[in-house]
C-alpha cells in the first residue's frame, strides 16, 4: 500500500510543512519548532554513544534510526538542550519531542545542524527548577542520525530507568501510520504501545513490506521475513546505505520483547506479488518460528488483516485479508501456548479508511484502543499512562450554541 496518487500528495505536503485535512491545509501543524544553534562554551557536548542517551526501536551502530518511530530518552539537568544530528539525518524530516509528560512538539531538522529544543524561556520549564532532573524524549517519523546531544555547561545529562515491559510490533505501512497525520506518532502501533504507558517499545513496520521475502514494491528490497533481523529497514534510504548487506540487528545487544504484534499480509495479498495463501501460511509459520527463536519467552500474537471495505448492494461489507491462513498459523503454534489470536473484525467500518486505504487518525485510534483493553484482558498487563498525551490534536470538540439550537429545534419539530 504504497504508490497510490496520495503518494504525491505527502511527498509535497511534506517539503512544504503543511498537514491536509481532506484537502484543507491545518494551522500550526507543527507546533514546536526549533531553532538552529552553534555550539559555543556554554555548552557540555555529551557524545552519541554516552551511556545516559537511551536509544529506543533500532538504531544502527551509526547512531542512525530505521523504521517507525525510533526515538531517544534521558534525563537532563539546567535550562537548555541541543541535539546534533549527523549527515545521515533525512532533509527537513520531522521529529516529535517532548519534556516530562508535557504534550508533543514537532520540529523539523535537518543533516549537519543543532537544534535547540529547550531554552531559559521554554514553556516546558515552567514549575521546574534548574537543577532538577528532566526528561527529554524525541521519536523519529523517518530517519536522523544523531552526533551529540548538549546541555549547559554546567548541567549534565541522567540516565531515565527503563519500564520493565517490553513490545514489539512487526509490521507494514499499517503499523507505521502512513498517511496518518502525524505518521508513525498518529499510527495503531505507537498508540497502543505507548498508550499502555509502562513498556518500552519498538515498531519494526515499513510501508510497503510483504512477510514474504519477496520485492514487493518497487524500492522495498526484501521482505520482513529477512529483514526483521537487520537494523536497518527495506527503503530506498537503507537500500543506497547498504545495499544487499545491511547490519544485522545484535538480538543479545537489546532486551529480548515481552510482547510481540505481528500485523502482515497486505502487502503480500495484493494481486501483483502473486503469493498464494499457502505461500504466506509456510512463511507466515516460519517467521513465528524465527521470532520465537530470537525470544524464547514472547508471547506472540498474529492480528487478523481487516483488509477493505466494499460498497455492496445498499451497505458496505469488509473483506479481510487472508482470513483461514492467519487463523492456521495461529492454529498451528495453538499447542505450544506462546502465540495468540487477535480478531480485528468489526472494529473498523469502511469510513475508518481514508481514499489511500490506511486507516484515519480515529481507525488507529480504534485498532489501538481495542488491542489495549484486549491486552489487559489476556495478560493482565496494566494501563499506566494516566495523563500524558499519547496521540497529539485530537482533541476535536464542538460547542457551538448555534448547533445546540439547531438540536432543539429538531427535536421540537
Ligand atoms: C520547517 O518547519 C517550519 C515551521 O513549521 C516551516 O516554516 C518550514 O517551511 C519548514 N521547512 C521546510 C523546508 O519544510
Ligand atoms: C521494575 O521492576 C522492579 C522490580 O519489580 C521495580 O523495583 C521497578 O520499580 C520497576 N521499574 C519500573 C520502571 O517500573
Ligand atoms: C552482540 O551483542 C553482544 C552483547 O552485547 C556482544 O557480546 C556480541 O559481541 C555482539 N555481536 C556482534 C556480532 O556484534
Ligand atoms: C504466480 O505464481 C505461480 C506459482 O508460483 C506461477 O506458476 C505463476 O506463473 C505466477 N504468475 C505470475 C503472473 O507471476
Amino acid at each position: 500500500m504504497r504508490f497510490s496518487p496520495v503518494v504525491l500528495l505527502s511527498l509535497v505536503a511534506r517539503a512544504t510543512a503543511t498537514i491536509l485535512e481532506n484537502g484543507q491545509e491545518r494551522l500550526n501543524p507543527y507546533p514546536g519548532q526549533a531553532d538552529e544553534v552553534s555550539l559555543d562554551g556554554s555548552w557540555k557536548q555529551y557524545a552519541n554513544d554516552a551511556g545516559e542517551i537511551s536509544y529506543k526501536g533500532r538504531w544502527d551502530s551509526g547512531f542512525t534510526s530505521w523504521w517507525s518511530v525510533p526515538g531517544l530518552k534521558f534525563g537532563f539537568t539546567g535550562d537548555k538542550l541541543a541535539v546534533s544530528f549527523g549527515k545521515h539525518t533525512s532533509d527537513n524530516v520531522l521529529v516529535a519531542y517532548r519534556v516530562g509528560g508535557l504534550d508533543w512538539e514537532f520540529s523539523n531538522v535537518t543533516a549537519d545542524s543543532a537544534y535547540q529544543f529547550v531554552k531559559p524561556e521554554s514553556s516546558a520549564l515552567e514549575d521546574t527548577e534548574y537543577k532538577d532532573e528532566k526528561t527529554f524524549e524525541m521519536r523519529v517519523t523517518n530517519w536522523v542520525q544523531i552526533s551529540s546531544v548538549s546541555v549547559a555547561a554546567d548541567a549534565s545529562l541522567v540516565k531515565v530507568p527503563e519500564h520493565n515491559k517490553t513490545i514489539e510490533v512487526i509490521g507494514d505501512s499499517l503499523a507505521s501510520g502512513q498517511y496518518a497525520t502525524y505518521e508513525g506518532l498518529a499510527s495503531w502501533g505507537f498508540n497502543f504501545a505507548a498508550g499502555l504507558g509502562n513498556v518500552e517499545y519498538t515498531i519494526t513496520a515499513y510501508p510497503g513490506i510483504c512477510l514474504t521475502d519477496k520485492r514487493c514494491y518497487g524500492g522495498d528490497a526484501r521482505g520482513m521475513k529477512y529483514q526483521w533481523s537487520r537494523a536497518s529497514d527495506v527503503g530506498d534510504r537503507a537500500n543506497a546505505a547498504f545495499g544487499d548487506s545491511p547490519e544485522a540487528w545484535n538480538f543479545t545487544a537489546h532486551r529480548a520483547a515481552d510482547l510481540v504484534i505481528i500485523n502482515l499480509g497486505t502487502n503480500d495479498e495484493r494481486e501483483q506479488n502473486n503469493i498464494s495463501g499457502d505461500e504466506f501460511y509456510r512463511n507466515y509459520v516460519e517467521m513465528v518460528e524465527e521470532v520465537h527463536k530470537a525470544w524464547p519467552d514472547a508471547q506472540i500474537v498474529l492480528m487478523s488483516l481487516w483488509g477493505t471495505f466494499a460498497k455492496s448492494g445498499s451497505t458496505w461489507v469488509q473483506r479481510p485479508i487472508y482470513g483461514s491462513e492467519v487463523k492456521q498459523v495461529h492454529e498451528h503454534f495453538k499447542e505450544e501456548g506462546y502465540v495468540h489470536y487477535f480478531d480485528t473484525s468489526g472494529i473498523l467500518q469502511h469510513n475508518d479508511i481514508s481514499p489511500g486505504g490506511h486507516p484515519t487518525d480515529v481507525g488507529h485510534l480504534k485498532i489501538a484502543s481495542h488491542l489495549m483493553q484486549w491486552t489487559k484482558i489476556k495478560f493482565d498487563w496494566e494501563f499506566s499512562a494516566t495523563g500524558p498525551e499519547v496521540q497529539h490534536d485530537t482533541t476535536y470538540w464542538n460547542n457551538q450554541e448555534s448547533y445546540k439550537r439547531w438540536v432543539a429545534s429538531r427535536r421540537s419539530m
